[in-house]
């Protein structure tokens, strides 16, 4: 079993990448850890520990990390998307949390987990990646306890929060630079270009609700994120985004990937939040390389998701 560490702004389709991890065999699920994000940190928190509830997961750890990007403060949250309490304004529908959140920042969690590690531990980042960068510039020395970040964000192809940028390093910028371009921890970037492909439909939505509690639980959210994203990108279905992150960090290898540099546009006009991902075979870039998943058999992908959230 991989270690795994979920780094999360729950968040719909954070819900549902938290499912998939608690449902997958292949993975041990070390601890949630929450980040400012879609909406503040104290309701992505309190999300974490709920759906953990709900997953029958109350034995993980969750602990809460920034609440505010590194540098400048975020404009706005993602309420329109994702409700005002992150989850369709329906997280009271969810079991209370039978467990208290970590005392421990997010940061000294994560540390104690590396440390304490026997094996190389996934960490995959599926809101700003804040906490990671903090991570990683307190504790450099754990660095190499680390196998792989996973980390949903960034996009090829233009934004879906600003015209360049998409919204988890949009929310960070200097953070997701940070972990993308100045690190060398072995990394997975999924972004929007397939994140966008992997949608599902009513009829798999049905089936899922009818699968069990959890499937129930997670569907009752999805209405008006799905109306969302149909009237703002006409995209039809529940985009999966941070589930495919975890897909790949479950199964290493379901995603297909081009190693890439990959820099984050900081600074302060129309490209703030951008990911500038060189695809030209040969570049000349000196920054290390990141693996970017820009492709995958989609259908399959949306089953194996699915498949895991059974109970
Ligand atoms: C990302 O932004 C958030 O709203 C989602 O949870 C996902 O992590 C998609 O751009
Ligand atoms: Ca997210």
């Amino acid at each position: 079993m991989t270690p795994l560490i979920i780094d999360t702004d729950p968040g719909i389709d954070d819900a549902f990448a938290i499912a998939l991890a608690a449902g997958s065999p292949e993975v041990d699920l070390l601890a949630v850890t929450t980040v400012f994000g879609n909406v503040a940190l104290s309701n992505t928190t309190s999300n974490a520990l709920r759906l953990l509830e709900l997953c029958g997961r109350s034995d993980v750890p969750v602990a809460a990390g920034a609440d505010r990007p590194l540098v400048h403060p975020t404009p706005h949250r993602a309420s329109e998307v994702h409700g005002n309490d992150g989850l369709s304004g329906a997280a009271d529908t969810l079991p209370l949390a039978s467990h208290d959140v970590d005392g421990r920042h997010a940061v000294e969690l994560m540390a104690d987990l590396l440390r304490a590690a026997t094996e190389p531990v996934t960490i995959a980042p599926i809101g700003p990646m804040t906490n990671v960068a903090l991570l990683l510039a307190v504790h450099p020395e754990l660095k190499p306890k680390i196998g792989r970040i996973v980390a949903m964000g960034g996009s090829a192809k233009g934004g879906n929060t600003t015209a360049a940028a998409e919204f988890n390093v949009w929310s960070d910028p200097e953070a997701a630079h940070r972990v993308l371009a100045e690190e060398d921890v072995p990394t997975v970037l999924v972004p929007l270009d397939l994140t966008h492909r992997c949608a599902v439909g009513a009829g798999r939505l049905d089936r899922l609700a009818a699968g069990g509690a959890v499937g129930r639980g997670l569907t009752t959210l999805t209405p008006s994120y799905r109306a969302t994203y149909q009237r703002q990108l006409g995209l039809d279905g529940m985009v999966l985004h941070d589930a495919i992150a975890l897909a790949e960090a479950i199964s290493p290898g379901i995603l297909r990937t081009e190693s890439c540099p990959v820099e984050v546009d900081c600074s302060h006009g129309p490209g703030r939040g951008a990911t500038i991902v060189d695809r030209r075979r040969n570049s000349p870039s000196p920054r290390r390389r990141v693996e970017v998943a820009f492709d995958a058999d989609v259908d399959d992908l949306s089953e194996f998701v699915l498949s895991r959230i059974v109970s």
